[in-house]
C-alpha cells in the first residue's frame, strides 16, 4: 500500500489573495504547498493596467512570511477599455502572465467586466498574437437563463464564437463544473486549457441545499447535480493534460458568507492536498495526482515545471481548524465532509 507520495511542487492556476488583511492572512497558506499561483485580478477596484499589477504583486510580496518561495503570477481584469498596448507591454516585461475574462455581472466585483464581447475583440486579436493567455470565467449572466444552465449556455454562445473568430487565442476554461465543460475542454485541442477546482470534486448542488442551506458551499459557478460532479472526477484524475488544478480558493469573512446575501466562494487554500490526494486515491489514480497539480499546468502556460518536490504522508485522520483568523474576522475552511489522511510533510 503506499503511504507516502513524492511529487514536484504543485502549483494553483486560479487563485484569490485579495488585499490588506485578508491578503496578509491568506498569504501563507498558499505559499505554504504552492510554489506558484496565478493571481485573480478581481480587487475593489480591479487590476486593469499593468501598472496595478506591478503595485498589487509587490504588496503580495510584502504579505509573505519570510523565507517563502512564492512566485505570484499577475492577471489583468478586462474591460471593455483595456488598453492592447498597455497589455502587450505588461506582458513582454513578464509583470502579467494572463488575462482574466468576467461576464459583467457575473460573480463577485465582476462589474467593470466584459458586457459587450465585440468591443474587446482588438485585445483578444493582441493577445493572440503575443501568446498571451486568456482565463475564461463561463458563465452568462442572462437572468433568463437557470443559474445551473449558465456554463453550458456561456460555451454555445459566447465561448465557441470568441475562439472562432480569434484564431490563435490560447484560453483555460476556470473552474468548469459541468460535463459540457469537460466535454468542450478536451476536444479543444493543445490551445484550451480548463482548471478544475478541489470543492466541484468534492460537492454536488444537494451539499449546498439539501437538509438545510450551507452558505459555505455556494460558489460560482455553484456545484451542479452529481453526475456533473463524477463528470469532473473523470476528468481531473484522467491523466489529460487538459486539466489542471485550480483552487479558485476565494477568502471571505464569516460575516460575508453569512449575510442574507452572502458572498461567493470556497476557502481551500488550507487543506486542498490533502483532499486531493484523498479523491486521486478514491479514484485509484494516486499515481496522477502530480500530472493535475503539478505538470499539465506547467505545460499549458509554457513555463518550467517546478524542480523541488512535496511529499505526502498517509496516516491518522489530520485535525484541520475550522477556520483562520484575519483582522477582518473569521474566515470558514472548506470542510470535505471526510476523513483526510494525507499530509503534506515535507
Ligand atoms: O465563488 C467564487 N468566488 N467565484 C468567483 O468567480 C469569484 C470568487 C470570489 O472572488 O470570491
Ligand atoms: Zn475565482
Amino acid at each position: 500500500m503506499t503511504d507516502t507520495l513524492t511529487i514536484k511542487t504543485p502549483d494553483d492556476w486560479h487563485l484569490h489573495l485579495r488585499d490588506g488583511a485578508m491578503l496578509r492572512a491568506v498569504a501563507a497558506e498558499s505559499a505554504r504547498h504552492f510554489a506558484r499561483a496565478i493571481i485573480m485580478p478581481n480587487l475593489v477596484p480591479p487590476v486593469v493596467t499593468g501598472a496595478h499589477a506591478a503595485e498589487y504583486r509587490d504588496r503580495i510580496l510584502a504579505a509573505l512570511p519570510e523565507g517563502a518561495d512564492f512566485t505570484p503570477l499577475m492577471t489583468l481584469y478586462l474591460t471593455e477599455d483595456t488598453d492592447p498596448d498597455d497589455l502587450a507591454r505588461a506582458h513582454a516585461d513578464g509583470l502579467i502572465t494572463a488575462v482574466k475574462l468576467y461576464p459583467a455581472g457575473a460573480t463577485t466585483n465582476s462589474a467593470s467586466g466584459v458586457a459587450n464581447f465585440d468591443r474587446v475583440r482588438p485585445v483578444l486579436e493582441k493577445m493572440a498574437e503575443i501568446g498571451c493567455p486568456l482565463c475564461v470565467h463561463g458563465e452568462v449572466t442572462d437572468s433568463e437563463i437557470d443559474i445551473f444552465d449558465r456554463e453550458a449556455v456561456f460555451i454555445e454562445r459566447v465561448l465557441d464564437p470568441i475562439r472562432r473568430a480569434t484564431p490563435g487565442l490560447r484560453v483555460v476554461m476556470e473552474h468548469i463544473t459541468t460535463m459540457q465543460g469537460v466535454e468542450y475542454a478536451s476536444e479543444g485541442g493543445p490551445e484550451l486549457g480548463a482548471t478544475i477546482t478541489t470543492h466541484h470534486l468534492v460537492i454536488n448542488r444537494n451539499h449546498i441545499l439539501a437538509g438545510g442551506i450551507k452558505p459555505h458551499y455556494y460558489c460560482l459557478p455553484v456545484a451542479k447535480r452529481e453526475e456533473h460532479r463524477l463528470a469532473l472526477r473523470r476528468a481531473a484524475t484522467s491523466g489529460d493534460p487538459t486539466f489542471f488544478l485550480g483552487t479558485d480558493s476565494a477568502p471571505h469573512t464569516d460575516a460575508n458568507k453569512l449575510l442574507p446575501c452572502g458572498c461567493a466562494g470556497c476557502f481551500t487554500a488550507t487543506n486542498t492536498l490533502s483532499i486531493l490526494a484523498e479523491v486521486f486515491e478514491a479514484e485509484g489514480t494516486l499515481d496522477r495526482l502530480e500530472s493535475f497539480t503539478s505538470i499539465n499546468g506547467p505545460k499549458f502556460y509554457r513555463l518550467p515545471m517546478n524542480e523541488k518536490t512535496i511529499t505526502l504522508t498517509k496516516g491518522d485522520p489530520v485535525e484541520y481548524p475550522s477556520h483562520i483568523d484575519t483582522d477582518d474576522g473569521p474566515v470558514t475552511m472548506f470542510d470535505p465532509m471526510m476523513p483526510l489522511h494525507w499530509r503534506v510533510t515535507r
